[in-house]
């Protein structure tokens, strides 16, 4: 198979890859999952480290893709992850290999995930307050959690960036603390807009507060300047203009939809190539894989599913025309 590009039909690259291990999670976030958790996929389900690694292989070596970001779920709850990490870094040297956690097994999981070639990490932390971490993702794990940002930094991953799905009258009077945070620690904050994947259907447009709004909040305190990036991504980022360490980014999913450059595909625990976040439908390559077929084969089912990526499903929230997808977010990888 020649070396080529995942181009899609409006022009667009793929290049950066989310790899979902796990549907399953150890929090039960308001924004994302029901408190009774969902209908988990059974073991046989779910892809082997060796398929996800011929997948990713493929991906890599004959589609240059440059991002592999593991994600879940919370993928620290799949035993082993380190070994993944592992398997998908010696595929390339040059792979930007990260992962999207909760952080809160980070404390027991950093070093080891960081020798095995873990590049860099997002953790997800959405508020400073004990009480209300409880609230919001529905278990004890405060310390626990802040342990597991410590022990990222030890372990050298950099930068550290930290998740925040800033809701409207739940977390959004602690976005300047936050911003506090990142010049303290030298962290990159991304505030993220919540986007209508959670698991219990509580979203609603009022619970939006967007980028605009945070970055006045902001800037209020902390005057900022914005740091624009060689190529362009869902994050608009802006450094401290004192010069302080650290730096915060917006992710607008919501009010400012960034899906003409999105560059991202995704593959579910279950091995099902998404398109987008939005998507409808997804490819199956679980079985086909299974069924014995050659890269070649796998590869062109791969082109044909990126050649028909819609056009953009975040486009359409807040709209009449707005179809929830039957999946939320921990099954299809954030
Ligand atoms: N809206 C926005 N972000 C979400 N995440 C999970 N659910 C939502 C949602 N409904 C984010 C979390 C986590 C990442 C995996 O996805 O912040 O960092
Ligand atoms: Fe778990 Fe992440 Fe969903 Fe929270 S957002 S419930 S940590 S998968």
């Amino acid at each position: 198979m020649a070396a080529s590009t995942l181009i899609d039909s409006f022009g667009r690259v793929a290049d950066d890859l989310r790899i979902s291990v796990t549907d399953r999670c150890n929090f039960r976030c308001v924004y994302c999952m029901p408190y009774e958790g969902l209908k988990w996929l059974k073991r046989e389900e779910i892809l082997r480290f060796e398929e996800i690694q011929r997948l990713a292989r493929i991906f890599v070596e004959h589609y240059g893709v440059r991002t592999i970001r593991i994600t879940g779920g919370e993928p620290l709850v799949r035993a082993n992850i380190e070994e993944l990490v592992g398997m998908v870094a010696s595929l390339r040297p040059d792979l930007d290999i990260t992962m999207t956690t909760n952080g809160v097994l980070l404390g027991s999981k950093a070093q080891r995930l960081a020798e095995a070639g873990l590049k860099r990490i997002n953790i997800s932390l959405d508020t400073l307050h004990i009480d209300r971490f409880q609230e919001i993702a529905r278990v004890d794990a405060f310390a626990k959690t802040m342990a597991g940002i410590e022990a990222a930094e030890a372990a050298g991953l950099r930068p550290i960036k930290l998740n925040m799905v800033v809701m409207k009258g739940v977390n959004d009077d602690e976005v300047v603390d936050f911003a506090r945070l990142a010049r303290d620690k030298g962290y990159e904050v991304r505030f993220i807009e919540f986007m209508p994947l959670d698991g219990d259907g509580i979203w609603r447009p009022e619970l939006v507060v967007p980028s605009l709004r945070i970055q006045e909040s902001i800037e209020d305190q902390f005057p900022l300047v914005a740091a624009p990036e060689a190529r362009p991504g869902p994050a608009v980022k802006f450094k401290f203009a004192d010069g302080a360490p650290g730096g915060i980014g917006f992710i607008s999913s919501v009010s400012q939809a960034f899906c003409d450059t999105c560059n991202r595909i995704r593959l579910t625990a279950e091995g099902g190539l998404r398109t987008c976040l939005f998507s409808l439908r997804e490819t199956p390559l679980r079985d086909l894989m299974r069924s014995g077929v050659s890269d070649d084969h796998i590869g062109r089912v791969i082109e044909s599913a990126i050649w028909a990526k819609e056009e953009g499903g975040a486009l359409q929230i807040g709209t009449e025309g707005y179809v929830k997808p039957e999946k939320s977010m921990s099954q299809i990888g954030g």
